[in-house]
């Protein structure tokens, strides 16, 4: 058990950067490892998921080299990638299970991929299907929809496909697979998803073709290896930024954050929440938008969040709910039933934590609702073994009035290993 100490009478003051960005890093080692040359991706993410999808490509006989965040990638194009001799393990990461699913099923030999224990809990299905559908030939557990799963890949060909989720886990998964699939693939979204695995194919030089919700690959043979300056993970400074949100007479300036709209519907609802955000600079790098964020404390309100922006902010949930609970009024989340399949059932996680710690908040199937603003207590809770179910209850403890106990915080190296210390920097107690 970890106690958090209290923290009063603090405010939020600094400039900092957050690591890099977790989809974008897993997307850059696998582009890389299936391209010609040498890729060298700057500011990759050192934690636990994104260093799954590295030992992937290394069991598969690919030369990386890691250096801090420094990764050197000897790419001799996918012919080149050998039958994996052991059972390839994906820990936690369903990014790392979801993506390499959809390229191992198109390569000419066989896999076995397993995880922990709470993604052998995860849906599979969801990629599993339209893989078979192009001609993937796995089997595992429960009509082979969860790991482990053991499958023989080689000889797809393309689809056209229309997502019954809104994942982009899914949609990259037969992208890399149409990459080595005979024919075209496409895929057509409900609503957009994150669009880093389209931005990266662009920047190594696939072939592909987008327009309005549709994503069309073909066989690309010759990827070639580019350099990738990973920008700071806006799932990673959400937990910042509302830090510097809730807290009165706080300032906080993040810079290199990517600024994708496909991921910053966070800094949209903190807007609409009535928090001051505004954009310092901006650049772009291999398609992708980075800038610097500031954001000052001020009053906030309960607004509903649903629809097309769900997508666009899925990850940052955890943290916008205790956001929420100091909005004057009503917060509703809708349409977010995809959190009750991520590392744990988030919605109850969520509710479980924030109101142990003292909020009005109520879960309904796809969402939740919570009612503002109410002081937070202590107490004793779970993080479920969840990253960001750990760092939401890391920043509550920031303006509990009594200490917050909680099981482990260890989770938290999944996306953001220095979290406490770059937390510890921006916390100023002199007033
Ligand atoms: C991710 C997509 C999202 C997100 C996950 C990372 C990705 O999952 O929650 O943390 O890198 O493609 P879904 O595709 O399941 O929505």
């Amino acid at each position: 058990m970890e106690t958090l100490p209290l923290q009063p009478s603090i405010r939020i003051s600094g400039v900092v950067e957050v690591p890099g960005d977790k989809s974008i890093s897993h997307r850059a080692v696998i582009l890389g490892s299936i391209a010609n040359g040498t890729t060298i991706i700057e500011n990759f993410l050192e934690g636990e998921d994104c260093m799954r999808t590295v030992d992937t490509f290394r069991k598969m006989s690919v030369n990386i080299e890691k250096c801090g965040s420094t990764i050197k990638i000897e790419g001799k194009g996918k012919d080149n990638l050998k039958e994996p001799i052991e059972p390839i393990y994906f820990g936690n990461s369903g990014t790392t299970a979801r993506l390499m699913l959809g390229l191992l099923a198109s390569l000419p030999f066989s896999s076995f991929v397993y995880g922990d224990q709470s993604l052998t809990k995860r849906p599979m299905d969801r990629v599993i299907i339209p893989l078979q559908e192009m001609g993937g030939d796995f089997i595992g557990r429960k009509k082979t929809s969860y790991l482990p799963l053991a499958l023989n890949g080689g000889n797809l060909h393309g689809i056209t496909y229309n997502m019954p989720v809104n994942s982009a886990q899914v949609k990259s998964a037969i992208l890399l697979a149409g990459i080595g699939a005979k024919g075209k693939t496409k895929v057509i979204e409900n609503y957009p998803t994150r669009n880093h695995t389209e931005n990266m194919l662009q920047a190594f030089g696939a072939t592909i073709k987008i327009t309005d919700n549709e994503i069309e690959v073909e066989n690309s043979d010759e990827l070639k290896a580019t350099n990738i300056y990973v920008p700071g993970d806006i799932s990673s400074a959400a937990f910042l930024l509302t830090a510097a949100a809730i807290i009165p007479g706080s300032r906080l300036v993040i810079n290199n954050v990517g600024l994708n709209s496909t991921r910053a519907g966070f800094l949209e609802v903190l807007e609409r929440m009535g928090a001051n955000v505004s954009i310092l600079r901006e650049t772009k790098n291999a398609g992708e938008l980075i800038g610097d964020i500031q954001v000052t404390h001020s009053p906030l309100k309960g607004i509903t969040i649903e629809g097309e922006i769900i997508p666009r902010l899925i990850d940052e949930i955890p943290i916008i709910a205790l956001l929420a609970t100091q909005a004057e009024g009503k917060t509703i989340i809708r349409n977010a039933e995809e959190l009750r399949v991520k590392e744990t059932d988030r919605i109850n996680a969520i509710v479980e934590v924030l109101s142990k710690l003292g909020a009005r908040i109520e879960a309904t199937d796809d969402g939740m609702v919570i009612e503002g603003k109410t002081p937070l207590i202590g107490g004793t809770v779970m993080s479920y073994h969840d990253h960001r179910i750990a760092m939401m209850a890391v920043i509550a403890s920031l303006i509990t009035k009594d200490n917050v106990n909680i099981d482990e915080l260890a989770s938290i190296s999944i996306s953001y290993p220095n979290f406490m210390d770059d937390l510890n920097s921006i916390i100023q107690k002199d007033i």
